[in-house]
């Protein structure tokens, strides 16, 4: 039997939720279930707002239009991420800085922060990879000191916490994804969210075409109107009935991660240790989110030997991003080789290993043993 990379499954109530949503008629945007994600999230996360919206992509640029980004302002950015962490920005016209990874957790390089920092910097947005904490009090307090703003791209982190304390509580504005490969998923999905109350309303107006929609539904207006800019960035109640299904279902399934990651890292340490592979390194006051197991291979040639060879068996491995600043979008903005020198050699070592939430331990063993016997 294949091993797949990822199988997004219902766990829990998912369907039956659907089903009510459908039946409710109310299946747009901001319906029961999307009311019960913000409040379970909100509660949860232990913040004063969080948005639903289509994808952490939108969400990401709801942050931008919501720190008024405008040509001629900088944003710094981890080298090592998605594009969509980058493309928010640019697409108000800033110009992107991007700044290496650290070789131990691949999280933003806070050491090198201070040396990319301009008088026109006017963000940052650090990304927990693999949902293991960047080094937040240090962002934090170089960012307060300059008055940039802090925006957490949280796509792998819900509910991983640094120093006790959840990720997506420490920026001004925090990005979540609900893609079908994160923890908890409806297919395509995000949120925002707004740790700075003084932003919650314009968020309500962006999010709602420009209009101020979600007051008029609170009846504090008798007619809704074009206030500001825009889109629709909220996704249909059928998706937030999936996705509340999902997150009722939080302590398993963290529970289920926990316990793959784990069984990855015990079985795996040997070998590596063996061949000079590096596994995912946690720091202490860090409390991951377990979003994925990596391995980082000695070279690309080892890395592409071993994915090619793993597919063989049915066992199905991906790699992750490529560096940004050699990206054409990188390099007209005038990135070279050489410029981040850990991301680019991360970037060609990094190999994900099968991870989602109905992985057996049958599974796993194949996974491991196969990777035991791969010779090098
Ligand atoms: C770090 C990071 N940010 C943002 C995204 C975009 O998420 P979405 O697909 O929900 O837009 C991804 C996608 O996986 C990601 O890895």
């Amino acid at each position: 039997m294949p091993v797949d990379f990822n199988r997004p499954v219902p766990v829990g109530r998912e369907l039956e939720y659907i089903g009510q949503a459908l039946e409710s008629g109310h299946i747009s945007g901001d319906g029961p279930f999307t009311k019960r994600c913000h409040a379970l999230l909100q509660q949860a996360l232990g913040v004063p707002q969080v948005l639903l919206t289509t994808s952490c992509t939108h969400a990401l640029d709801m942050s931008a239009m919501l720190l008024q980004i405008q040509p001629g302002d900088e944003v710094v950015i981890p080298d090592f991420t998605f594009v969509s962490t980058v493309n928010a920005f640019v697409l108000r016209g800033a110009k992107p800085v991007f700044v290496d990874v650290r070789p131990d957790t691949l999280n933003l390089d806070e050491s090198r922060l201070e040396s990319a920092l301009s008088p026109r910097t006017r963000a940052i947005v650090p990304v927990h990879y693999a949902g293991v904490a960047c080094e937040m009090d240090l962002i934090l307090e170089l960012a307060k000191s300059r008055g940039i703003a802090v925006v957490e791209d949280n796509a792998h982190g819900l509910f991983g916490k640094y120093n006790g304390r959840y990720l997506g509580t420490f920026g001004a504005l925090a990005a979540q994804s609900f893609h079908e490969t994160k923890n908890f998923s409806c297919g395509e999905g995000g949120a925002l969210v707004i740790n700075d109350g003084a932003l919650i309303e314009r968020a309500e107006i962006i999010r709602e075409k420009g209009t101020n929609r979600s007051r008029f539904f609170r009846g504090q207006i008798d007619k809704y109107t074009w206030v500001d800019l825009g889109s629709s960035y909220l996704p249909s109640d059928i998706l937030a009935a999936y996705l509340y299904g999902q997150l009722e279902q939080r302590e398993r399934i963290q529970n289920h991660r926990r316990n793959v990651w784990n069984t990855y890292a015990i079985g795996l340490k040997d070998w590596a240790a063996r061949h000079d592979v590096q596994l995912p390194i946690v720091p202490e006051h860090c409390e991951q989110s377990y979003h994925m197991f990596y391995m980082l291979m000695p070279n690309l040639d080892l890395r592409q030997r071993l994915i090619g060879y793993l597919r063989d068996r049915g066992i199905y491995t991906v790699f992750h991003y490529l560096p940004l600043h050699l990206s054409d979008m990188g390099r007209s903005f005038g990135g070279r080789p050489g410029d981040c020198p850990v991301t680019e050699r991360v970037s060609d070592q990094l190999i994900r290993l099968p991870f989602h939430n109905v992985l057996t331990g049958d599974e796993q063993e194949q996974v491991i043993e196969a990777i035991s016997e791969f010779a090098f």
